[in-house]
């Protein structure tokens, strides 16, 4: 594995330039972890104008909703954000500007401003830099728009502001992009080609975290396994990086090793992997490194090969299996999650028993389940039908949750008895006498405070439990 040599730096906190200036932006955000990370980009973009955040729409100048198209349903709940915006602006802020990022930005464009009347700037994923100007051309009485994706764009340099932040866990984004095109799936149209961020521009990232008081990290990306820096550009024009450039190049267990080494006091996790794109090495890196947490969030989508194949997976289910195999082989007590889409284009009922039958073997921790939603100019509406019948889609989705919520709850039981090291995130949602917190294997535990702090780690043993929630006591 090849090393990168940084000399460590110590973080700085953020100043503003121009903050005597108190305008207020509102921002909310829907979808993937990344919109939220993205947002905090946009947060520091904007602060650099005198915008700060506010929690109060009325008093914003700007609102902003950074948007997700990956199903139709949040696509109609951001259109009725909208909607709402604009009432507030008709009777409380007549002034108030509204715009759209992310990826409803990039695929409904023009519509959003001209036809809808929703929205005053419309911002796609790679063009946020571009805000201030756009905000300009508003008040000078214009439309204004850019949603041009990049092959470079990696916001490298730009120190996000974390908004509604535990100040335990952050999101450092270290991909943008994804270029594996799987059937059904949006991403590749609104966040443009797949490109990795500068790894020294990472561990500066993390370093100014810890030294803010952080203790925990997310590195993402739509596909963190295909990390790869060889000194910018998009991930397909590697082909025509230099010998040198490509001697020097980092992957993604590369980079794991960098950060976790570096800073061995700061926990570590990623998300999303990819079956077809993660490698061994990567899970050698994880059980080599303590800091590395236990926990793999692998979609596996279906467990039927003429499924996969139709999506475009880039695996089969024994491929899928061994990987699961080797994961286990290195990392027994390893936590796994998936996504699966049910109801994909001509799926049968083998192709369901296939999959619930994964599920089985594999017998995930948890899962996020999803009934397929059409998008409009990805392959699978372009040349597949949308055929199986909404009922049945709901059916196949109940059979799926109910046999996960089983699997999470067997593997809660395992754990009673245990002793787990649990980092502090948070007060309980049901008591301030409780803190919530999680294991290296991504498990919420909750547990008394007696006289411990937010962001501390205890050792807790598990007493009982349900299917998403360890209960525990201190010792
Ligand atoms: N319909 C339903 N679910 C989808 N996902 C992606 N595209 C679609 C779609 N068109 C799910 C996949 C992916 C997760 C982020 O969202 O399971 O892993
Ligand atoms: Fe979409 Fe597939 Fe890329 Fe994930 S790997 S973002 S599902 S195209």
């Amino acid at each position: 594995m090849k090393k990168i040599i940084i000399e460590k730096r110590q973080g700085e906190t953020l100043t503003l330039d121009n903050h005597q200036t108190n305008r207020k932006m509102y921002i909310e955000s829907y979808g993937c972890q990344m919109n939220f990370s993205d947002s905090e980009i946009v947060a520091s973009i904007l602060a650099k104008e005198g915008f700060s955040s506010t929690k109060k729409i009325e008093e914003a100048e700007i609102v902003l909703v950074n948007t997700c198209s990956i199903r139709e349903k949040a696509e109609q709940t951001v259109r009725k954000r909208l909607e709402y915006y604009n009432s507030i602006k008709k009777s409380k802020n007549k002034k108030m500007i509204v715009g759209v990022l992310g990826c409803m930005a990039e695929r409904l464009k023009k519509n959003l401003l001209e036809e809808e009347k929703l929205v005053d700037i419309v911002v796609g994923p790679d063009a946020y830099r571009d805000l201030p100007k756009l905000i300009t051309e508003v008040e000078d009485g214009k439309k204004a728009i850019n949603v041009i994706l990049s092959l470079e764009e990696t916001y490298a340099d730009i120190n996000p502001i974390r908004l509604n932040s535990n100040g335990v866990c952050a999101y450092v984004s270290i991909t943008r992009g994804c270029d594996n095109m799987c059937s059904f799936c949006v991403v590749p149209y609104t966040r443009g080609r797949e490109r990795s961020r500068d790894p020294k521009s990472i561990l500066e990232e993390c370093n100014k975290l810890v030294f803010e008081g952080y203790k925990e990290v997310t590195l993402l990306g739509q596909n963190v396994d295909s990390y790869l820096w060889y000194g910018g550009g998009a991930k397909k024009n590697y082909k025509n990086a230099t010998e040198e450039e490509r001697n020097q190049s980092i992957d993604f267990a590369s980079l794991l090793d960098f950060i976790a080494t570096n800073i061995p006091e700061l926990r570590i996790r990623f998300s999303t992997s990819n079956p077809q794109d993660m490698t061994i090495d990567v899970v050698k890196t994880m059980a080599k490194h303590k800091n590395i947490c236990k926990y793999i969030h692998l979609p596996v989508q279906s467990g039927s090969d003429r499924i996969l194949k139709l999506m475009n997976r880039g695996y089969n289910r024994k491929q899928y299996i061994s990987l699961i195999d080797k994961i286990k082989e290195i990392i027994p007590e390893c936590g796994i999650s998936m996504d699966i889409i049910t109801g994909f284009c001509s799926e049968n009922e083998k192709d369901h028993l296939d999959t619930l039958s994964l599920m089985d073997y594999v017998k995930y921790d948890y899962g996020y389940m999803f009934k397929y939603s059409e998008r409009s100019n990805t392959y699978a509406q372009r040349k597949m039908q949308d055929d199986v019948h909404e009922d049945i889609k709901q059916r196949r989705l109940s059979e799926i949750i109910n046999k996960q919520t089983k699997h999470s709850l067997y593997n809660m039981k395992e754990k009673i008895g245990k002793v787990y090291e649990v980092l502090i995130e948070k007060l309980s949602k049901k008591s301030n006498n409780h803190y919530v917190g999680r294991t290296t294997h991504n498990t919420a535990v909750v547990f008394e405070k007696e006289n411990k702090q937010i962001g501390e780690y205890v050792m807790v043993k598990i007493n009982r439990c349900t299917s998403a929630t360890l209960i525990g006591e201190i010792i």
